[in-house]
């Protein structure tokens, strides 16, 4: 089987390296990839946003299977574009991509059939925004703009100046660019986050192992958002009993509403959750796997991941087995210094051979690193995924932290809690 993995980072890294162990996976691509994944993988320089390119490309070239694995080309309608073609892909189409790429279309979607998520309203003009977030009187308030912002789009203000000034940011000065011309204003809600990845064909879903980010860029949750800075599974927060809620409350709720919306949703439904004191709401829908929580969801899979993305396709989940390790795994993310502002590239990583651990069990999964004449240089904001499983999460935060101290790169950072507050969770 010829396989195109669409993206380049750690996530699609985990995702080829899951595919790899089916021996029908023989022959896997991945555009645009990275210096780390092309021990892996064949890597084809073609931007992932590159709809027509790509899709030009995986004709051409005969592909059996495509996954889309990032969101803009999920967005922009590359699945559309490749069933033209006659190529079957993982991932939504573009009708049900909006469930990510436009939160507008997302919250609107959860008022109309009654799945909890925090209270809002969408505005398209920033005086409205401001009146009613002035008559609410309630801070924090949380402003969204309405696009994919690469997570980046979201602004939690303590007060009425920070408000002011976020509308400003995102509204007039277009800060994420036109995503900004529409926002959410919601309520700030508190407790635990959870990430739940589940599978999904239109109108089976299964649910992964659940697992927990570690969204900002220093310890004890300090600093700026980022992409992830490491993430644990299972989430200790999530009992059998939240599983069972999140399951009536929201995730078959969602699938039947998409249904009825006319954009069933086949691929990877990721549901970020809190778990608040009034119970399990959503804060955001994303359309594809999310990163980091792959580099530690996929580990833990048992069941054969080329057999569950084809029944996502082909509408067979429901026959399909989807099983998980009883076990924890925990991803520590190496990233440049400076990350997420502004970082240098092209420093040399050392301590790998051909891109990982020589004699390990630790998975170093690459999300941005290129290969210079050879040599593994850095070449984005968060850099590798060292990625342990264990019987317990103690044991695979050991092996992780471990591992990622064998690693250098000039100006690496790392958070040095990851899985804390889970382990204080466990305690419990
Ligand atoms: P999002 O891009 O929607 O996932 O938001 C990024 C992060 O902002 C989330 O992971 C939460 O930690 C936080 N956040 C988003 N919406 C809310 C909310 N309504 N209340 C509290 N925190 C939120
Ligand atoms: N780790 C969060 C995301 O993938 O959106």
């Amino acid at each position: 089987m010829k396989i195109l993995v669409v993206g380049g980072g750690g996530r699609e890294h985990a995702i080829i390296r899951a595919l790899k162990k089916n021996p029908q996976c023989s022959d896997i691509w991945c555009a645009p990839g990275n210096g780390g994944i092309s021990y892996d993988a064949h890597c084809v320089d073609i931007k992932a946003t590159d709809l027509e390119k790509m899709v030009e490309f995986a004709a051409a070239e005969k592909f059996d299977y495509v996954v889309v694995a990032q969101d803009d080309p999920l967005a922009l309608g590359m699945v559309d574009a490749l069933a033209e073609k006659g190529i079957p892909a993982f991932g939504p189409n573009k009708a049900a991509a909006r469930i990510e790429a436009s939160k507008v279309f997302s919250k609107n979607l959860m008022k109309k059939y009654g799945i909890p998520t925090a209270d809002y309203e969408t505005f398209d003009d920033p005086a409205k925004a401001m009146e009613y977030i002035l008559a609410r009187g309630k801070y924090p308030v949380v402003i969204k703009a309405d696009g994919l912002a690469l997570g980046k789009g979201v602004l939690i203000c303590e007060d009425e100046a920070a408000a002011r000034d976020g509308l400003k940011e995102i509204m007039e000065d277009k800060k994420f660019g036109d995503s900004g011309n529409h926002v959410v204003v919601e309520e700030f809600l508190t407790g635990p986050e959870v990430s739940v990845l589940s599978f999904a064909d239109g109108k089976t879903l299964k649910p992964m192992v659940s697992s927990m980010d570690h969204k900002r860029a220093l310890d004890n949750d300090q600093g700026l958002n980022t992409g992830g800075m490491g993430t644990v599974a299972p989430n200790p927060y999530y009992t059998p009993q939240v599983a069972q809620r999140c399951m009536e409350e929201i995730f078959l709720p969602t699938m039947a509403a998409m249904e009825a919306e006319g954009c069933p949703f086949k691929g990877c439904l990721y549901f970020g959750l809190m778990l608040t004191p009034d119970g399990p709401k959503v804060i955001e829908y994303n359309c594809r796997f999310g990163d980091p929580e792959t580099q530690v969801v996929l580990p833990l899979l048992e069941s054969d991941l080329f057999t569950i993305m084809q029944a996502c396709t082909n509408g067979t989940l429901a026959d399909t087995p989807v099983e998980f390790s009883q076990g924890a795994a925990a991803c520590v993310i190496l990233a440049s210094g400076g990350y997420p502002l502004s970082y240098p590239k092209g420093k040399e990583i050392t301590g790998l051979t051909k891109g990982q651990l020589e004699g390990s069990d630790v998975t170093v999964y690459h999300a941005g690193t290129a290969l210079k004449e050879g040599t593994l240089i850095t070449s984005g904001g968060r850099v590798l995924g060292v990625t342990a499983t264990a019987d317990t999460l103690p044991k695979a935060l050991e092996l992780a932290y471990a591992a990622s101290e064998k690693i250098h790169f000039e100006g690496a950072h790392k958070r040095t809690d990851i899985g804390r507050r889970a382990l204080k969770a466990l305690e419990k």
